[in-house]
């Protein structure tokens, strides 16, 4: 593991479970406990995936607006170095300097995606995000866990490419966050993400509270 003095906290679920709402909610509860949350240009921010960098978020639009469809081994590689960007640019040196970084998607997006619904297998994807990761986890991974159909219906707006594909692969996102939940117990927790915006936030505060609590950082700092 890299060294660091930070904490980690990343917050995933399938389009639509609400977590933009969450992790935004997420940064103005831990701010108010005195902890110094988001990356030092952007107190309080969310940081989000893909994105958080300029290469980033080219590589966003890529592959959400491409006139084209990637191939699946594109699409995961091409989420990798957008990750590999972040962790760089972004998370490493935060972390170093002892922010609490909360993240709309990370690691789990990919293996969920990628790995499960898109069929290219969990080790494999992991395999390819390895080196960009630099040993780096999330402290805690906090999956919303919803409904897939409500999910969608919920993300509403004009779709991006990966929502144009339906429930069918929504579906698999989900199974594939439950699957991951099981295999990494000690960092992936599922909050039942179908309740009311302030239950479900107060599920996701605790369990942030308890990664930075376990993490030694002080509150009220
Ligand atoms: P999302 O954060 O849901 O975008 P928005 O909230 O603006 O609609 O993420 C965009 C899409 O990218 C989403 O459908 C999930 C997908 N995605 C992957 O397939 N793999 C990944 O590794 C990441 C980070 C996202």
């Amino acid at each position: 593991m890299t060294a660091r003095n930070g904490v980690l906290i990343t917050i995933e679920g399938c389009d639509g479970c609400g977590k933009s709402t969450q992790a935004a909610l997420l940064c103005e509860r831990l701010a108010a406990c005195g902890l110094p949350v988001g990356p030092s240009a952007a107190p309080g921010a969310v940081v989000r995936e893909p994105g958080g960098t300029a290469v980033g978020e080219a590589v966003r639009e890529l592959l959400l607006h491409a006139p084209v469809a990637p191939s699946p081994w594109t699409e995961a590689l091409l989420y990798a170095a957008a990750r590999a960007e972040l962790v760089d640019k972004v998370l490493l040196p935060e972390l170093s300097a002892g922010r609490v970084l909360v993240l709309d998607r990370f690691l789990d997006s990919s293996l969920a995606y990628q790995g499960f619904a898109r069929g290219l297998g969990v080790d494999e994807v992991l395999a390819v995000n390895a080196p960009g990761l630099r040993g780096l986890l999330p402290d805690l991974t906090v999956v919303l866990d919803v409904d897939p159909a409500v999910g969608l219906a919920r993300a509403g707006g004009r779709p991006d490419r990966i929502e144009a594909e339906g429930v069918g692969l929504q579906q698999k996102v989900v199974a594939g966050f439950a699957a991951l939940s099981r295999r990494f117990p000690e960092r992936v927790r599922l909050v039942d993400g179908f309740r009311a915006v302030e239950l479900v936030a107060a599920d996701v505060e605790a369990a942030a509270l308890e990664a930075v609590a376990s993490a030694g950082l002080r509150l009220g700092g």
